[in-house]
């Protein structure tokens, strides 16, 4: 019998986190949160609304109005915005070129740590994001920074977007490190290496590999934890 860990996955756009994240979860038989899909959510409601969305306080005010809650599904995770499946509206372009300036709020990011932290007060979450081991779960007993080349990473979003996306791989690459930018660059919980991480390089990797290594990496800490209480 081992004991409940939560696991932390951070890393820039395109790096597998979702994935990887979702993958490591069902092998756990864990929780998967996918903080993104957080303020991805927050992006939409804020555009429906014609909000300014670089405006701290009206952008804030309608993220403590948003009940989110995140359901497990057969392929992606749902999400129910104020009781509306909003699951299907989330990764546009237009929600990719705007999510980066409504992250940066600090109102914003206030509600959505707590509602995440409240997510994985249970333990046995395996929560992905930009600023969940250095920010929203400190301690966290497995951190992971997931990362890949810009070009794999672009090539990737590529793929799934398909060729019909209106979009150039070059373009999209262009896209990701601006948005990686803004990420990095932001002063409330930019993305960052928590200096306890593991730094996981998935380039050239499979999914499968990654996903191993990290369960591994997971069973290993729970078992540390369990003993530790002995
Ligand atoms: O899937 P992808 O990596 O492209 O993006 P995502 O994980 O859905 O996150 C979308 C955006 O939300 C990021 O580019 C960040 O601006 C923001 N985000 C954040 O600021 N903090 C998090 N914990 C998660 C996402
Ligand atoms: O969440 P994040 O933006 O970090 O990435 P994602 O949405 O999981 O997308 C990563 C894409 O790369 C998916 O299509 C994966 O199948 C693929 N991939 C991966 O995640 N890991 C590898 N080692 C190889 C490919």
């Amino acid at each position: 019998q081992t004991h409940l860990i939560n696991i932390a996955i951070d890393g820039p756009a395109g790096a597998g986190k979702s994935t990887v994240a979702r993958m490591v979860a069902t092998a756990l038989q864990y929780i998967y949160v996918d903080t993104g899909a957080m303020y991805r959510a927050v992006t939409l409601k804020a555009i429906e609304m014609d909000l300014p969305l670089e405006d701290n306080d009206k952008v804030g005010q309608l993220a403590k109005q948003l009940d989110i809650v995140l359901l497990p599904g057969a392929k992606s995770q749902r999400v129910i915005v104020n009781g509306e499946d909003v699951s299907s509206l989330l990764r546009s372009l237009e929600i990719n070129r705007n999510v980066s300036y409504v992250a940066r709020l600090e109102s914003v990011r206030q509600r959505m740590a707590d509602l995440q932290r409240s997510m994985a007060l249970e333990k046995g979450v395996v929560m992905d994001g930009r600023d969940i081991g250095t920010h929203v779960l400190p301690n966290a007993e497995l951190k992971i920074f997931l990362t890949a080349t810009p070009r794999e990473r672009a090539n990737r979003r590529f793929m799934e977007l398909g060729p019909d996306a209106g979009i150039t791989l070059d373009q999209l690459e262009k896209e990701i490190a601006e948005r990686d930018r803004l990420d990095q660059e932001r002063e409330i919980a930019p993305l960052l290496q928590a200096p306890d991480a593991h730094l996981v390089d998935s380039t050239g990797r499979t999914v499968d590999e990654v996903v191993g290594e990290i369960v591994q990496w997971g069973l290993a800490a729970a078992k540390t934890i369990s003993s530790e209480e002995k």
